[in-house]
């Protein structure tokens, strides 16, 4: 594997302990994948914010990493375990605040942009087509490489992080032409709902795993893509995909000669019935990925004469800080049901000290809440879940 010879002095240790170790993993990775070299990065999107999900483990590597380290290329984190000013209200423990925001400290000494989205790549960092980056959060990565055209791996938090550091990583993988190809067509029918959309990415996700399937019949906004490519991810691995005329690269490639999978309402109701796993919940959540403005004012628009009725059941709205402050009239209907809360969600947060049944519109969620929060699930649009409550 080439190093350059500035790459070849950060492995001595030229530029600090902590870049050292940082090229160490990403030339480890590179090995393992057989990359021919390094290469530049213009951002990062770091996972592991949460302390639910790195726990003193990895408060500890922070503390040790944020030494002597600095990210060289503009770096944005994931959401966090809690809201930072409405934490009480999530019925967070003040021991778990302490840690969190301890946390997001060490990241910001680091140089971290601490707006701590899923959804960056709407608002402070936001790839230009055939940029390398490296990106972790599996439903931001996948937007970058197929909505966006710029191109990374499926980091994980510490790949991710050390690459900010160094501002390289290994050029395998996604990075390449080749594995950006389609390799199986997906045709389907469906409405381009947001909610359909994630159900779509949930029976692709399922079906084909790995892969890079090709659409065809579709044209979601970003609103349907984003949620369909965090269900695609969670349920499979897919970190790429092409949508016909939306996919900077769809024409690019040949799709000659590929096996054509359809679906249809059978699937969607199969994706949708595989993650609803209880008639009843004690808290509903919205925002996985984080709510767009347009999102929010959808749904303010269908909640505004409408009165909740059961005292039983807590609503969340999660979205980025940002977004919250873009749509104060719309946000202010929305709290008249639950807290929007800002950069967290009910997947990284300790829901599970305090719920064991949650509604959501996401498929992503409907995978990740069982396994991640011991919650028993209803899957369903967001119109079907509030008709539960008001
Ligand atoms: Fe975002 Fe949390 Fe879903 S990080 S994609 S809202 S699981």
């Amino acid at each position: 594997m080439y190093l350059s010879r500035e790459e070849e002095d950060i492995l001595n240790g030229g530029m600090g302990e902590s870049a050292q170790k940082a090229i160490e993993l990403i030339v480890a990775l590179g090995k393992v994948y057989d990359a021919d070299g390094l290469v530049n990065i213009t951002s990062a999107h770091l996972s592991g914010a949460s302390y639910k999900t790195i726990g003193d483990g990895g408060v500890k590597y922070l503390e040790d990493v944020s030494k002597d380290a600095k990210v060289r290329v503009p770096a944005t984190l994931n959401p966090l375990g809690m809201d930072r000013d409405r934490w009480k209200e999530m019925k967070i423990s003040p021991e778990f605040a302490k840690k969190q925001l301890r946390i997001i400290e060490l990241y910001g000494k680091m140089g971290v942009k601490t707006t701590c989205s899923c959804t960056p790549y709407l608002g402070d960092n936001v790839p230009r087509l055939g940029d390398h980056v490296a990106w972790a959060e599996s439903s931001a990565l996948s937007i970058v490489n197929s909505y966006i055209g710029a191109r990374t791996n499926r980091e994980g938090g510490p790949g991710a992080l050390a690459a900010a550091i160094i501002g390289k990583t290994a050029n395998y993988g996604l990075h390449l032409d080749e594995n950006r190809r389609p390799t199986v067509i997906i045709d389907a029918d469906i409405n381009d709902t947001v909610f359909e959309n994630s159900l779509l990415g949930q029976a692709v996700g399922k079906m084909i795993g790995t892969g890079v399937p090709y659409y065809r019949n579709i044209s979601p906004d970003i609103d349907g893509i984003k949620t369909m490519a965090a269900a695609m991810a969670a349920a499979g691995s897919t970190a790429m995909f092409h949508i016909e005329n939306i996919t900077p690269e769809a024409s690019k490639y040949s799709t000659s000669g590929l096996e054509t999978i359809h679906i249809g309402k059978k699937e969607l109701n199969d994706a949708r019935s595989s993650l609803s796993t209880t008639d009843d919940i004690q808290l509903i959540a919205f925002g996985c990925p984080h709510l767009t403005v347009r999102e929010i004012t959808e749904m303010a628009a269908f909640l505004k004469d409408k009165k909740k009725k059961r005292n039983d059941v807590d609503i969340w709205f999660c979205t980025s800080s940002e977004v919250r402050k873009r749509c104060p009239d719309q946000v202010k209907i929305l709290e008249r049901f639950g807290p929007v809360l800002a950069d967290t969600c009910m997947v990284v947060a300790p829901i599970e000290s305090n719920y064991q049944r949650t509604g959501t519109n996401s498929a992503k969620a409907g995978n990740y809440l069982p396994t991640l929060c011991s919650q028993k699930v209803i899957c369903n649009d967001f119109i079907k879940l509030m008709e539960m409550v008001i």
